[in-house]
């Protein structure tokens, strides 16, 4: 069933008129800071639409700062999990105050040493117990193939220091390893970073491995601080450590919150984090150094987990503590299982710390060499060269997807209706009305193969009285005829994505949880529904958007799961991207070799990258280059609304006179009277 319905010029001032925010502006980068000022920004822009054309200067900066690291960061991506196999993994036992007596300390290395020697894993292994028990676990553990490492020195030689011990002494007695700048060293006796690096350097000294303990508080993590307090720490305690003494050094990423408490992050969160880490080495000492530096993850890591936590590729091994004192369980963990079953996995990086609350969309222009996407509640469209700051353009009311049209414009499915836009002139025309009358709004949107523009609805109020009351939507190809395609309403549209052919289209009403192929006929539309892959029960959340590559697999986002999948056209998941985000929003492949997944995020409590632009390259397949919806009516006779303006602003710019004292503003864009001192409002 076809419905028409047209509306560009009988709408055209019936709703109200989308605005422009103030336009990015890109500016010398400088190092201190900026991510920091950048997430400051982009906090208040998650505050309303007018903070989206707030301080501009700051946000572009630290975007451009990222943008460089795209250019070299994902390359790893792609390198299967190669990484592991090329560090050989490290997995410790920190006894702490375990177990209590020499007896017991002697069988539980025993049964660790039994554990070893069963292994034929390739893998170093190595304890830490209390100082008391050091030489007789040695003994105990000579031939097993399990090293031995003390849990704190001292950084003196000697003196007048009761309680402690040196380095020299946990060697003498064979201690090859010792942990420094552990959390609970930190938070429990006060030590500073100061202390963590005199320790580090009389390890290394000492010619031991200093295990480098570092990791942020749970406030810390929730303030999005976590790779910020590892830099600082790492900063502090290898002050001084040159390169070539690097392979004396082990760091151990433990999140302070995960220790102990069960909690352990998942092996995306982890993965982020290990990354940012092994990103330090590189800039402070260089590609080999970072490529070799060796880093456990600790915090809570068991039997159950330690298998995914170890395909994460900067996962180099585990610093384990409850788990490590049951011989059983310990000897699980260093006898992981390096390809444990199920889908291949890559791990996607953060690459624009752009703050979405909603981020959807994501295009490639392979003409353009650009990627647009939207931060949708926002009104916000970005597009970015993947170099320089991202350009940003706010609408000033919410703006659900955008689509390349001919001629270097877009096409964008506004609440007030679907528009022509032209980037370089800032002409907006509007081409159809969408859905008037219903509390839906446009959503996710594509350019089919054949140059028309499909689109589907979003009913506002879905969360609360679940009415399948949107449509999906074409808007002809040379023409601004709105065209219903498909036999039934929905919820929540998603997944829209067309085979390289453009005769398979993809389709999902979110809530359903149940993704649908279609034959597609350009004149007729989706027909032949079938369903291709439901999202099983075990797995939280729902389709979001999704894109086509060119072996025609889908890759959809699962909002909720943390992770975009990759469906083969018999509907099975054979590959995961992981983002240490729950909820990822859409998916496009692109970038100049289009190898690239980017992925658009939505906000979340307690998570700063939450928002951000997410990326990682993919070595098997590639993107299809994006279309453009064929429309060239012109837009020289479009209005061309002020830029820097928010749309609050753009309509009181439109009242002459002051609303106190009646005297009429100097300009039009005056924000104050001049004569009263009120604001324009
Ligand atoms: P956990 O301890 O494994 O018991 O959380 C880890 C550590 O403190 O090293």
């Amino acid at each position: 069933m076809l419905r028409l319905h047209h509306g560009a010029s009988a709408l055209r001032f019936a709703r109200p008129r989308p605005r422009f925010g103030r336009s990015a502006r890109a500016v010398t980068p400088t190092k201190a800071g900026l991510l920091d000022s950048f997430r400051n920004v982009s906090k208040r822009s998650q505050n309303g639409a007018k903070s989206a054309t707030g301080t501009t200067s700051e946000v572009d900066v630290a975007a451009l700062e990222r943008a460089v690291k795209l250019e070299t960061a994902p390359v790893r991506q792609g390198e299967k999990n190669e990484a592991n196999t090329k560090r050989r993994a490290v997995m410790a036992g920190n006894w702490k105050l375990n177990p209590k007596t020499a007896a017991d300390a002697k069988t539980l290395a025993a049964l660790v040493g039994a554990a070893r020697r069963d292994v034929d894993a390739d893998v170093d292994v190595f304890v830490c117990p209390p100082a008391p028990f050091l030489a007789d676990v040695v003994r105990v553990l000579e031939g097993s193939g399990v090293a031995v490492g003390c849990q704190n020195i001292y950084w003196k030689d000697s003196g007048a220091f009761t309680g402690e011990m040196t380095a020299e002494m946990a060697k003498s007695v064979g201690c090859t390893h010792v942990l420094v700048g552990h959390s609970e060293r930190r938070e429990l006796f006060g030590e500073t970073d100061e202390h963590t690096r005199l320790k580090t350097r009389k390890a290394i000294d000492c010619g031991m491995t200093a295990v480098l303990c570092i990791g942020e508080t749970k406030t810390e993590y929730e303030a999005g601080q976590a790779r910020r307090v590892c830099s600082r720490q790492l900063e502090a305690a290898l002050e001084g450590v040159q390169a070539d003494e690097l392979s004396q050094v082990i760091v151990a990423y433990e999140p302070v919150w995960a220790i102990g408490t069960g909690l352990t992050a998942t092996p995306a969160i982890a993965q982020s984090v290990h990354a940012g880490i092994r990103q330090w080495f590189r800039e402070k000492y260089g590609d080999g150094a970072a490529s070799k530096i060796r880093i456990q993850y600790g915090g809570s890591v068991k039997p159950e987990t330690v298998d995914e936590l170890m395909q994460a590729p900067d996962v180099d091994g585990c610093l384990v503590g409850g788990a490590s004192l049951v011989a059983e369980q310990f000897g699980r963990i260093f006898n992981f299982d390096p390809t444990p079953e199920g889908p291949r996995k890559l791990w996607a990086e953060e690459v624009v710390p752009c703050g979405n609350q909603l981020g959807e969309s994501p295009i490639w222009s392979e003409e353009r060499q650009t990627l647009y996407w939207v931060d949708a509640p926002a009104g916000t469209l970005f597009s970015w060269d993947l170099k320089s700051a991202p350009v940003r353009t706010n609408f000033g009311e919410v703006l659900g997807c955008v689509g390349l049209r001919s001629g270097g414009t877009l096409i964008l499915g506004l609440e007030s209706g679907l528009h022509a836009f032209d980037p370089a002139t800032k002409k907006l025309k509007l081409l159809s009305e969408f859905e008037p009358g219903l509390n839906t709004r446009p959503n996710d949107g594509r350019v089919d193969r054949f140059g028309n523009f499909v689109i589907g609805s979003y009913n506002n109020a879905h969360r609360v009285d679940a009415a399948p009351i949107g449509g999906l939507w074409r808007l002809r190809a040379k023409g601004q005829e709105l065209e219903e395609i498909l036999d039934y309403k929905f919820r929540c549209s998603n997944c829209i994505c067309f085979t390289k052919s453009g005769t398979t289209m993809f389709f999902c009403d979110t809530p359903t949880r149940k993704i649908y192929q279609f034959d597609y006929d350009p004149r007729v539309g989706p027909m032949n529904r079938r369903l291709l892959y439901e999202l099983p029960s075990s797995v939280p959340g729902g389709p979001d958007g999704a894109q086509c590559d060119d072996d025609g697999n889908l890759w959809a986002a699962i909002s909720g799961a943390g992770k975009v999948i990759r469906i083969t056209p018999e509907g099975k998941v054979n590959l995961e991207i992981e983002l240490p985000v729950k909820q990822p929003t859409s998916v496009t492949i692109g970038g100049p070799m289009l190898d690239t997944v980017f992925i658009t995020t939505r906000a979340e409590n307690g998570r700063n990258d939450a928002g951000s632009l997410f990326a990682c390259r993919v070595d098997d397949t590639r993107g299809i280059p994006e279309p453009e919806y064929a429309d060239s009516t012109s837009l020289a006779n479009a209005e061309t609304l002020t830029p820097g303006l928010t749309r609050a602003e753009q309509s009181a710019a439109k009242s002459k006179f002051c609303s106190d004292c009646g005297v009429a503003f100097a300009s039009k864009t005056a924000r104050f009277c001049a004569n009263c001192g009120a604001r324009r409002s």
